[in-house]
């Protein structure tokens, strides 16, 4: 379609379709602190070159002559069938980089019958990006609050929403606290910070000593004060099974040890994910841990995988590795900054038109059996 555009009008696509040139011409929408709340990794930012370099030393080795000429994307994931085995990772904040917002992403995602992973920091309410989502499949992202009633009261919304399956964020108990937005901390910039589910949210509002609209400051402590809890372990998962009775999933999975005790704690799949590197400096690159954690699990839950996929053949290459499906963060972001809606659903056609692609090049009709046999032995790092 877009070769044809192109030979057709001699118009160039509106957003173009390498991934790099998208970064480029988003980063000169947004503002250079946007742009640097997207773009930036932790520390030295070894982890996030070490996710697309993990990429770069597993090469694909196509394969001919095996009638490929009808193909099927199509997935399933917990009973329910995907078009494709593509998810929108979980971004908080994303008013910062366009006005629309969770609410355009979750349209595009729709649109194309993508699940979106609504994020607990999303900057717009999960009933409001419910409504956007319409019929569209959507998962909820869960960034565990210290306070059960909370936590119980966000699961409850989730689920009435229509958010049918949770995504347990692991790696991020700890957050990184900037002053200056604190300075700024008026009723508008609370939702545009990422609390707009803690401020409509009965159980977190019932916690505060004055009304938001008196003493906003106080309510930003309050959710600072409960945002996450670092003293949990494997144990308290119990407690999450117990008010969530669909699927659940634990992002932030790097050890296949890790992964069997998700399968123990009864959980339904894991997220292999170092949170697009932005957590742990130096911690191994996501593709590099998915084989093992794939190997431990991937017979008895759901392996999912995240961190670096920029490419249709990164699709294909994770998926080679043991990932059912893979989230993409940063990509879709970009899109949305250079289009909103429009920009989002650029991203993601090209992805799935990419991958399409790889499939059928490399002589591959579908996701389903998929291994590591399409991939030639790692170069060295
Ligand atoms: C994230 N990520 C994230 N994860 C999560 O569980 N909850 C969140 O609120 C956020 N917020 C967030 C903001 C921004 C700006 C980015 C870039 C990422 C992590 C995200 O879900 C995913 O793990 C990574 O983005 C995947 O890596 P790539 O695709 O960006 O390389």
């Amino acid at each position: 379609e877009i070769y044809l555009h192109g030979l057709l009008t001699g118009e160039a696509p509106p957003f173009g379709t390498d991934p790099a040139g998208l970064e480029d011409a988003a980063r000169e929408r947004m503002s250079p602190e946007a742009y640097g709340y997207v773009a930036g990794g932790a520390g030295t930012g070894a982890t996030m070159r070490a996710n697309r370099a993990a990429f770069g030393r597993r090469a694909l080795v196509p394969r001919m002559l095996r009638d490929v000429g009808v193909r099927d994307l199509s997935c399933t994931l917990f009973g329910t069938r995907l078009p494709a085995p593509l998810l929108l990772a979980p971004v908080g904040v994303m008013s910062i980089v366009h006005p629309d917002a969770e609410p355009a992403a979750a349209r595009a995602a729709a649109g194309l019958g993508l699940p979106t992973v609504l994020s607990t920091a999303s900057s717009t309410t999960l009933e409001e990006v419910a409504e956007a989502s319409g019929d569209g499949p959507r998962w909820f992202q869960l960034y565990w609050p210290k306070d059960r009633d909370v936590t119980v009261s966000l699961l409850q919304r989730a689920r009435a929403a229509g958010y049918t399956a949770l995504v347990v964020t692991l790696d991020t108990w700890l957050l990184g606290w900037r002053p200056r937005d604190l300075d700024r901390a008026h009723l508008p910039f609370l939702r545009r910070i990422g609390i707009a589910n803690y401020l409509s949210d009965p159980a977190f509002l019932a916690g505060l000593a004055k009304p938001v609209e008196e003493d906003p400051l106080a309510a930003v402590a309050h959710w600072a004060g409960m945002f996450a809890d670092p003293t949990k372990t494997w144990e308290d998962l119990a407690f999450l099974r117990e008010h969530w009775d669909g699927p659940i999933v634990l992002k932030g999975v790097l050890h296949p040890d890790d992964a069997r005790r998700a399968r123990d704690a009864g959980m339904d799949g894991v997220v292999v994910s170092n949170h697009g590197g932005r957590q742990v400096d130096g911690a191994v690159a996501a593709l590099d841990a998915l084989p093992a954690v794939a190997g431990a699990v991937g017979e008895e839950i759901t392996v999912l995988f995240d961190s670096g996929v920029r490419t249709g053949s990164d699709i294909l290459k994770a998926l080679a590795l043991g990932a059912r499906a893979v989230l993409v963060g940063r990509p879709y972001v970009h899109g949305l900054a250079l289009g909103g809606e429009a920009g989002v659903r650029h991203v993601l056609r090209c992805l799935l038109a990419e991958f399409d692609l790889s499939l059928a090049l490399t002589g591959h009709t579908g996701p389903t059996g998929l291994d590591p046999g399409l991939l030639a032995p790692p170069l060295p790092g």
